[in-house]
């Protein structure tokens, strides 16, 4: 499969109209990825859907599927979204067990394997272990829910991952998912997120490819190291 370069981009469809699905997934058919919130009312205090969904979501997406689990018991059901034939599969390292093996039998399937943190969460804890992982998700709200407002105070989070992997010599992808919206994202992408997950900005707009194509070139244009945003 071949990836796009950053900045990705990628519409989270808990913002879409889920009786219209594939008219949506249409819609951000110039997105990178499509981003799928798939949550227990366990380990959040909401409900989505789970593998029977997001496998028609899969057979019917225009684009890769990053699939997003904020969900308890992490290592029994994240392989099965590997299964499925999800680009990407990020549980929440707050919901496993063994995250390391988890990570290890999701890449053995084949996806590629992301580790999320929620805000109070140290993003210390992964120092050690970036190569496990393809991205780590930073969560700039508390899971759960769309719409919330963007926490500037995840900055410092993301540039301490960003210098890490940095140092290591790490490829590691770093995400980031809520609030993201022109006005937002500079500060994500200055800090040095390279992927950006965005429900209701994208579906929220009229134009929602002009949308897509406005957060890229925000990001692109603010990306770490460009601008003073960065230092
Ligand atoms: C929230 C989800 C997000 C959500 C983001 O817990 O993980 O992906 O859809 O929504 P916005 O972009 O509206 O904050
Ligand atoms: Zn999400």
């Amino acid at each position: 499969m071949s990836l796009p370069n950053a900045p990705r981009i990628n519409p989270s469809i808990l913002s879409a109209d889920f009786v219209n699905m594939q008219r949506d997934l249409e819609r951000i058919s110039g997105a990178d990825f499509v981003h799928v919130d798939v949550m227990d009312n366990h380990f959040v205090p909401n409900l989505t859907f789970g593998p029977q969904m997001v496998e028609r979501i899969q057979a019917t997406s225009p684009i890769p599927l990053d699939v997003h689990l904020m969900i308890s018991d992490a290592d029994r059901w994240a392989p099965g979204y590997a299964e499925i034939g999800a680009a990407s599969v990020t549980f929440h390292l707050e919901a496993a067990a063994d995250p390391i093996a988890l990570a290890r039998r999701i890449r053995d399937i084949g996806s590629r394997v992301g580790v999320a943190i929620k805000p109070d969460s140290p993003a210390e804890q992964l120092f050690e272990h970036l190569d496990e992982f393809d991205q780590i998700l930073v969560m700039t709200v508390e899971p759960g829910f769309g719409g919330q407002s963007f926490r500037d105070d995840m900055m410092p989070k993301l540039r301490a991952l960003k210098s890490e992997a940095a140092r290591r010599g790490s490829q590691v992808w770093l995400q980031v998912d809520g609030g993201i919206a022109p006005g937002t994202i500079e500060q994500a992408a200055a800090a040095g997120a390279d992927t950006f997950v965005a429900g209701s900005a994208v579906f929220g707009a009229a134009d929602i490819d002009a949308r897509i194509g406005e957060l890229r070139a925000l990001a692109s244009q603010h990306a770490h190291g460009t601008d003073s945003l960065g230092q």
